[in-house]
């Protein structure tokens, strides 16, 4: 019987892996790591996170214990709990997964040392048989010889590997400090790729992500390549994967949990979720040099520069019914994802494929198209400028 330990629990994937631990049978009890003044505060953080889709919270199996990665006595801490002791399996989940620039030094603080934390007081553990790392498969980074092509496992971590974001770097040295204090017959790497929706048809609880296609679908414009491979997967189908490789027999100690082949691509989503043949103008797929002309334009009272010209009923559009500061705060939370969209990356999946019944999962602009109801009632700019 599993004794489980769960950090991010409160989390969009963490969330999920919280409710599907809780209805295994083979789980004796979960004691999740949540910020909070105290435990009953985190009790409650933790009851809400069972109740967005009315799973049951079962008290005698799951325990909300107060506690943040950045404290360094957390360590000490949870050695203090005797019921902790017999932890058999520590799945962490928790991250800081901002792309704000600002927010580094908290994001280092969390993915890079909060993950050592945990690993050193897990390490300490007798009981221990399995500490499940939730990495990112985004830790390969952005240079150019790892884009425009499926990547496997073992091309990351470089700790030479170029990033487009803080978080990427920070999750890449949170696995390699995780690497160096947990003995390899007993760590377990997995690495989701991007997590967009769910495939039951329910709001996810999370729009991470999900808020950029309805920002897409407001601004009428996209600047990323529309053919690049996206590796998107339902967070749902995230879940089942982390579960069967947790429970499961293992011939690796790193997955990636991934869509690989069935890889979709923006403009397949972007015409499976409805952009185009409403009342507004099309979507149109521009450049980024069109899109500091757009920025300029939108910075100033000049008239648009003639390049944009074939897009002025855009433009109108964007002036009239969403305002220029609203599309300048838009662009800007999106300013990165561009870059992202044409790394054109897909992960290779043969592992989880191989040692799982999960099969491969349905690309994200089939399930988009049947579930992702809830997007027109995403108010992107919220999400844009609360990334
Ligand atoms: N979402 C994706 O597309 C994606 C893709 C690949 C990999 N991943 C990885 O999957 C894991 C889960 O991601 P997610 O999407 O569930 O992220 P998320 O929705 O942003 O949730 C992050 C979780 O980490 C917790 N957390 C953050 N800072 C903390 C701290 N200082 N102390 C304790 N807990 C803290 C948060 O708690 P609060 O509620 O208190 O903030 C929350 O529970 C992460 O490791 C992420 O890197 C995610």
């Amino acid at each position: 019987m599993w004794r489980v330990f769960l950090t991010g629990a409160t989390g969009f994937l963490g969330g999920e892996l919280a409710v599907a631990l809780s209805k295994s049978s083979s789980v004796e009890k979960i004691v999740c790591l949540i910020r909070a003044k105290n435990n009953e505060e985190a009790t409650g953080r933790l009851q809400s996170v069972f109740a967005v889709h009315q799973d049951t919270y079962d008290r005698n199996k799951i325990v909300a214990l107060a506690g943040d990665l950045m404290d360094e006595r957390l360590p000490t801490v949870l050695a203090r709990y005797p019921s902790m002791a017999e932890t058999n399996l520590v799945v962490h989940a928790a991250a800081n997964t901002s792309f704000l620039q600002q927010k580094n030094p908290v994001i280092e603080q969390t993915n890079l040392w909060g993950s050592q934390r945990i690993a050193a007081w897990a390490s300490r553990l007798r009981a221990l048989e399995t500490f499940a790392y939730i990495g990112t498969a985004t830790i390969v980074g952005a240079g150019k010889d790892v884009v425009g092509r499926m990547l496997n496992e073992d091309e990351a971590p470089n700790p030479l590997a170029k990033h487009l974001v803080g978080y990427t770097r920070s999750k890449m040295f949170g696995e390699m400090a995780v690497r160096a204090i947990i003995p390899s017959e007993k760590l377990l790497v997995i690495r989701p790729s991007i997590l967009v929706g769910d495939t039951r048809g329910i709001v996810p609880r999370s729009f991470d992500i999900a808020w950029i296609i309805a920002a897409l679908k407001h601004l009428r414009m996209s600047f990323g390549n529309p053919d690049a491979a996206c590796d998107v997967i339902p967070v749902d189908y995230a879940a089942n994967a982390i579960l069967e490789l947790l429970m499961g027999r293992r011939t690796h100690t790193t997955y990636h949990v991934s869509a690989g082949r069935s890889a979709t691509t923006c403009r397949q989503v972007f015409n499976s979720v409805g952009c185009n043949g409403s009342d507004r103008p099309p979507l149109v797929y521009l450049t980024r040099t069109h899109l500091e002309l757009i920025k300029r334009w939108l910075r100033t009272n000049n008239a648009p520069d003639p390049e944009l010209s074939p897009y002025s009923r855009h433009l109108e559009y964007v002036r009239d019914q969403i305002g220029k500061r609203r599309a300048r705060l838009l662009l800007s939370g999106l300013e990165m994802y561009w870059r992202f969209i044409d790394l054109d990356q897909r992960f290779d999946n043969a592992r989880l494929l191989g040692d799982t019944r999960i099969g491969i999962s349905e690309p994200a602009h089939d399930y988009l198209k049947r579930t992702a109801v809830y997007l027109d009632h995403i108010d992107p700019l919220q999400a844009a400028v609360n990334p």
